[in-house]
């Protein structure tokens, strides 16, 4: 599959860490222009640092306050000339028991992993309406089924994956791609550990069956898929959730 990205104008939420870090740099390192979106202001220094020469643009904004969507894509935009696609990569995990999940915790999960991607979608929209650009979502293969102690992170993701095709539906009739990938377990900090609730009220064998069989996978085995699906190369997948899992689906 050959894929072209250079000189492409992208911005990648969640990159001071895991799968976004790791498609920032993936863009980078084939010529893209990136505009890296994270809260971490360390963690984005870091990631700017390993991309040598590669073109990171970095910009500390905390994606729970919906205020701060639109002016993300405008300072993108002011920055790079131009938005050819947006990956909405930044996500937060709670593991909990039941009766410890507060309205607090629903609304954060909810606001980092569901509302702001959907507001930085309607901010970049008139911009990649121009471009024939492409957003990337990232949603789980834990959005398929039933896992316990996680209902407000695997609803959020089932959530994401249900914008995806419907906000495709909505700019069906133009050049727009939108697309989201559904990982199973990733080698990130929130894939190998997250933020864990009380595990001494977990019953064991129903927090295991959360782990997929295979081991999980570097960040880096998601770059390919997205760059492609964010690249103009991709001209037939509209409003698809991939499973990139390794299998976890299945088993
Ligand atoms: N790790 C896994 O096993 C796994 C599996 C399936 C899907 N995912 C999804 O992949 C995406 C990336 O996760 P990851 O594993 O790389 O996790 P990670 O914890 O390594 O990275 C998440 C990044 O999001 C940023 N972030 C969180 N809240 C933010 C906020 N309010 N404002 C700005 N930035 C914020 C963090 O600072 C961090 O840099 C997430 O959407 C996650 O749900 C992860």
């Amino acid at each position: 599959m050959e894929v072209d990205v250079s000189n492409l104008a992208i911005v990648v939420t969640g990159a001071a860490s895991g799968i976004g870090r790791a498609t920032a740099l993936a863009f980078a390192a084939d010529g893209a222009r990136v505009f890296a979106v994270d809260q971490n202001a360390a963690g984005l220094d870091e990631t700017k640092a390993s991309a040598g020469s590669g073109s990171i643009v970095t910009h500390v904004a905390d994606l729970l306050d919906p205020a701060n969507c639109a002016p993300i894509i405008d300072a993108a935009v002011a920055e790079l000339g131009r938005l050819d696609a947006l990956c909405n990569i930044a996500g937060v995990l709670r593991i909990e028991a039941l009766e410890d999940v507060t309205p607090q915790t629903w609304d954060f999960i909810y606001g980092v992993n569901v509302r702001a991607p959907f507001f930085l979608s309607q901010a970049a929209m008139p911009h990649l309406l121009k471009s024939d650009g492409a957003i990337v979502n990232i949603s789980s293969a834990t959005a398929f089924r039933g896992y316990a102690y996680v209902t407000a992170y695997t609803s959020s993701k089932a959530a994401v994956a249900h914008m995806t095709k419907s906000l495709q539906a909505e700019v069906i009739k133009s050049g727009v791609r939108i697309n989201a990938i559904a990982p199973g377990s990733v080698n990130t900090p929130m894939g190998t550990g997250g933020s864990g609730g009380a595990m001494d009220k977990f019953d064991m064998d129903l927090f295991m069956r959360m782990l997929q069989v295979r081991p999980g996978s570097p960040p880096e085995s998601y770059t390919d898929i997205i760059l492609y699906l964010a690249s103009p190369q991709n001209q037939i997948i509209r409003g698809a959730v991939l499973n990139v899992d390794d299998g976890m689906d299945a088993t």
